[in-house]
């Protein structure tokens, strides 16, 4: 920071909304959204305000129940289409991406969830390798990575079990590792910590830093306000569909 500006800064604070732009290509932009469910209540209204995500960022999203997340979370996915706005995700936009090319686009991002969404008559290994069949990768392939993966995510002796014979937070690594075997360049996690403690929670957050450290671009939007203290990550903060806050190395703040 030149002296200028930080004398500037003495004076007139830095607004908390304000954030450098970073330097990598960009994976998310999101500008001007708009998002009713039903006409007279924006669930997100970003008028005047833009978010970019770069690759390879670790972001949370956070703020009180009903701000949004979810929504924006689902926006990316195009699983939500804005009421008006743009989001280009990985340089597709997605309001003009055709019909046909949005399973490519899906296949592209990895997703974990809070209730863990793993099919239940299907064994760790099955579950994780059914993601790489429905894109029709080989078994030779499956057999390499399913395993790696379970690997990677520590389950490597709970790989015939059932979802039923494991923990929540054991299952919950099965559905990172489902989320991570195709190697996508995005993740995005909503809750992924929500049913489970502290210590497990930490555990699942370590892996995603971990994921994200092999260039992965990581969104997880959460509750969990000591996770994202002791993670120190960049923050965006929704209230009532609005950016309140965005922030490097952040804090989950005043939003509960
Ligand atoms: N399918 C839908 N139809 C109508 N309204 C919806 C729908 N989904 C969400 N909403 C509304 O949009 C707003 C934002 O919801 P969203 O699920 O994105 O919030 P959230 O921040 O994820 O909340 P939580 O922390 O409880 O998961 C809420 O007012 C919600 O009631
Ligand atoms: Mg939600």
């Amino acid at each position: 920071m030149s002296d200028l500006e930080s004398t500037l800064n003495q004076i007139v604070p830095e607004p908390a909304i304000s954030r450098r732009p970073r330097g990598g290509p960009q994976m998310i932009l999101v500008r001007e959204v708009v998002k009713r469910y039903v006409a007279d209540r924006a669930a997100i209204d970003f008028r005047g305000q833009d978010i970019s995500i770069a690759s390879g960022e670790f972001v949370f999203i956070v703020g009180h129940s009903g701000s949004g997340k979810s929504t924006f979370i689902r926006m990316l996915l195009r699983e939500v289409l804005p009421t008006s706005g743009q989001i280009v995700v990985a340089g597709h936009d997605l309001a003009r991406i055709k019909a046909s090319k949005v399973p490519l686009l899906r296949r592209n991002i990895g997703c974990v969830f809070q209730d863990f969404k793993l099919l239940p008559t299907k064994t760790a290994f099955e579950n994780v390798a059914f993601a790489l069949q429905v894109i029709g990768k080989s078994k030779h392939v499956i057999n390499t990575q399913v395993p790696e993966v379970l690997r990677l995510v520590g389950l490597e002796d709970k790989i015939h079990s059932y979802p039923h014979e494991l923990s929540g937070g054991e299952q919950q690594r099965v559905s990172v590792a489902r989320a991570f075997v195709n190697r996508p360049p995005l993740l995005l996690c909503d809750e992924p910590t929500g049913n489970l403690d502290p210590q497990t929670s930490l555990g699942i957050m370590r892996l995603l830093e971990r994921i994200n450290k092999t260039g992965t671009t990581t969104l997880i939007a959460t509750h969990d306000q000591e996770m994202v203290n002791f993670m120190r990550q960049r923050v965006i903060a929704l209230d009532e569909g609005r950016l309140v806050r965005d922030q490097d190395r952040g804090v989950y703040g005043d939003v509960n």
